[in-house]
């Protein structure tokens, strides 16, 4: 008897592991050339603020060479700051699977000055096309939970880190009190895809990436899977009232 095919979430509605990874594909295909700007409007800047802080815990350093990994990179936001933080030995790539985000990510670049220390990679963050051992840090940050088997890239990131290479996921979380939590629903699930249909045509690829929020495991949990995969001191800070958290491992 064949095994049951595997199932995960797309959004409120369950699906084959298999087949989520296209639909994610056409959200994202669909909101590049917004992403930025819906951003800035969904989180009203909060964003920027949270990806400031996560590469603040990365610290790279400016006196030595530093490789870093940042995983569904997107249009490269984290990816810019990474090489902004770390100055000229510091040598980012970035790599998603949408050809789309990474396109605009490019251009992005070119309009930079550091733009020359981050290079753009089409890949899955479960099966990177990368050596093992090669990286200082690993960043991912609004991506996991799009990922359809998070196991796979967890166990991904620990494969491609030297030792005490550092992982840091930055995600959308649970808030920490009843009140914040319903305000905070009400908000995502009545203003974000109205905002997104206003700005893109189209709401839907903005109620998928609402209820994928709710789908993603607590942070306790994903604490543990993250030190099953390997890492050692594995722990998370909530951010702006648990809305986000930053994940941390080390590869030791
Ligand atoms: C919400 S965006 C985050 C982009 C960027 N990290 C940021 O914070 O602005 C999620 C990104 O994950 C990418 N993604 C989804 N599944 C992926 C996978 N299996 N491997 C790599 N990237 C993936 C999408 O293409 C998209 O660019």
């Amino acid at each position: 008897m064949s095994a049951a095919p595997r199932e995960t979430h797309f959004g409120e509605r369950k699906v084959r592991l298999d087949e989520k990874q296209r639909l994610v594909d056409e959200v994202f295909h669909k909101v590049a050339d917004r992403y930025d700007l819906m951003n800035d409007l969904m989180s009203f800047g909060l964003h920027r603020v949270w990806k400031d802080i996560l590469v603040a815990k990365l610290r790279p350093p400016r006196n030595r060479p530093f490789a870093h990994l940042d995983v569904a990179g997107g249009t490269g936001d984290v990816a810019f700051r990474v090489a902004e933080a770390g100055g000229e030995l510091t040598e980012v790539t970035a790599l998603d699977v949408n050809g789309e985000m990474l396109r605009v990510g490019r251009e992005r670049a070119q309009r930079r000055r550091d733009g020359g220390h981050v290079s753009f990679i089409e890949g899955n963050a479960e099966s990177l096309p990368l050596p093992d051992d090669a990286f200082d840090g690993y960043t991912i940050a609004f991506g996991i939970r799009n990922v359809p088997d998070i196991g796979k890239a967890l166990a991904e990131a620990f494969r491609v880190l030297k030792r005490g290479g550092r992982f840091l996921c930055l995600e959308f979380s649970r808030a920490d009190t009843p009140v914040l939590d319903r305000l905070y629903d009400a908000y995502s699930f009545a203003a974000i895809p109205a905002i997104g249909k206003v700005v893109t045509g189209d709401g839907r690829p903005y109620r998928y990436l609402v209820e994928s929020i709710r789908q993603f495991p607590p942070p306790d949990l994903f604490e543990e899977m993250i030190a099953d995969c390997g890492f050692a001191r594995a722990s998370f800070t909530r951010l702006s009232g648990g809305i986000v958290a930053i994940h941390s491992g080390w590869k030791l």
